[in-house]
């Protein structure tokens, strides 16, 4: 069953309307398969990032960091199999001109084109419900753009359609330069970019969007168990802030495999349209260092001191969308309550990932109010994100900031000018607590970690 919480209707509207996510060039009428992230947006986004690099990079003796360049040499995708195999089955109604990628039409997850065409003999157009279709063709999925003055072929270049290739050849240095020892992995974020057929499902599937990918060299006799005990983590650390009940694994069928990939998993997310993919955890064997070493010419290989011996290691692989993990966590957080008979749209954020940590809310725009409210706003900013809000009534502005799933507001009152005091509220008990403002930094720091 899909999620029953909110629409995605209800959710592309309600995440507009809070400052989360706006449709790219929205002025022009905007542009398929892109989004801009506004200002709740990239601190949610930022805070799952950063979340994400401490759980790969920090809390590990043998990962390590990397940040490539989004163009590389057109011979990485040669190299990487993506100008040959790295496409989606796509197929036009002759009726209508529509275009649909026919595993998604068909509803199953291969891309063999025999079992695509025995399926859609049964099924038609969703647009205009004729049965007329075209063969089924290949789409390769990378973008192209052209480096320097000349659009000719020898100019070609590519925008990556995926993080890790930049791990791949960055190998000998990265281990070099860090005496790494297998197994050692490399952690990277950053854009990648796929010519989608069909972008949809909000920031599901874009044609721009965001990956965090961690590869981890091992000796291949390894890399099942190293395999098994990161398909675990990765899954351990969904669950420590987003709800179990919507997360479960899916393992692909030998006809689903990327090209590169021995064994394959997924971790998927109960979002509104279904359980679907969030993450990808992948034994890509020998495939990349191999086909590296063989396209460039340059051995990457691993050395171990104590047998003597040279190994081509393997990928052990876990690839999650930051897109896809954003809109999860605006789904899981999503909750709507009664409160004296009226409705309270509050998001739940685990702290840790909320776009705003505090807002400082004094009672009045009074000037000896608002005097005290700056010192406070200043005395607690810096270390995360803390908004000032003074317009509105006090009602208004803690369901603004319940809506944005902010986990402490402060209230500044009359009474504060008095007792040096101010009031704590609670985002999910709604619960109030009276600090003294000397204590409200630390008192904070100390819920907040
Ligand atoms: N390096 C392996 C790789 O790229 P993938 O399964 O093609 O594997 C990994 O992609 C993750 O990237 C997916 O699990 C998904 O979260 C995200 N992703 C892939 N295509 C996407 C798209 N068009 N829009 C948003 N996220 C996407």
């Amino acid at each position: 069953m899909s999620n029953p919480k909110i629409s995605m209707e209800e959710l592309v509207s309600y995440a507009k309307r809070r400052g989360f996510v706006f449709q790219a060039s929205e002025i022009y009428g905007g542009i398929s398969g892109m989004y801009d992230f506004g200002p709740y947006g990239v601190e949610l986004k930022n805070n799952l990032k950063k979340l994400w690099w401490k759980e790969m990079v920090y809390t590990n003796e043998n990962i390590t960091g990397l940040d490539s360049a989004i163009i590389q040499s057109p011979k990485v995708w040669e190299a990487s199999g993506h100008v040959e195999r790295f496409s989606d089955p796509m197929i036009d109604c002759k009726a209508c001109k529509k275009r649909f990628r026919a595993d998604k039409l068909a509803d199953i997850d291969s891309v063999d084109i025999d079992e695509l065409n025995s399926k859609l003999i049964d099924i038609v157009c969703p647009n205009c419900e004729e049965h007329d279709w075209t063969e089924i063709r290949h789409f390769n999925l990378l973008m192209k753009t052209f480096l320097g003055p000349i659009e000719d072929s020898s100019a070609t270049a590519y925008l990556r359609g995926e993080t890790c290739q930049g791990i791949y050849t960055n190998f000998n240095n990265v281990r070099e330069t860090t005496r790494a020892k297998l197994p050692f992995g490399v952690a990277q974020i950053g854009k990648a970019f796929r010519n989608e057929i069909t972008p949809g499902d909000f920031l599901f599937r874009q044609r721009e969007f965001e990956q965090a990918e961690m590869q981890m060299f091992v000796e291949p006799d390894n890399a099942k168990e190293v395999f098994e005990s990161w398909k675990q983590r990765r899954m351990q650390w969904h669950q420590s802030f987003l709800q179990k009940d919507n997360l479960r694994f899916r393992e692909h069928g030998e006809n689903e495999r990327a090209h590169y990939a021995k064994d394959a998993w997924d971790i998927e997310y109960n979002f509104p349209f279904g359980f679907k993919e969030m993450e990808g955890i992948h034994n890509r064997g020998d495939w990349d260092l191999g086909r590296h070493s063989k396209y460039s010419g340059q051995k990457l290989e691993y050395f171990n001191e104590e047998s003597k011996e040279h190994t081509l290691p393997w990928v052990v692989e876990t690839s999650v969308g930051v897109d896809r993990l954003f809109l999860a966590a605006l789904v899981d957080a999503y909750t709507e309550e009664e409160v004296n008979d009226d409705k309270r749209v509050v998001m739940k954020f685990d702290p840790r990932i909320a776009p705003v940590k505090v807002a400082i809310l004094p009672l009045s725009k009074k000037p000896e109010l608002s005097g005290i409210a700056h010192e406070i706003f200043s005395s607690i900013a810096g270390e995360y994100n803390v908004e000032y809000d003074e317009t509105q009534s006090i009602g208004k502005r803690y369901r603004r900031q319940d809506e944005i799933g902010t986990p402490y507001c402060v209230t500044v009152d009359f009474e504060s000018l008095e007792d040096k005091a101010v009031t704590v509220r609670d985002r999910d008990t709604m619960a109030q607590e009276r600090i003294k403002i000397e204590e409200l930094k630390s008192y904070l720091d100390e819920k907040l970690k």
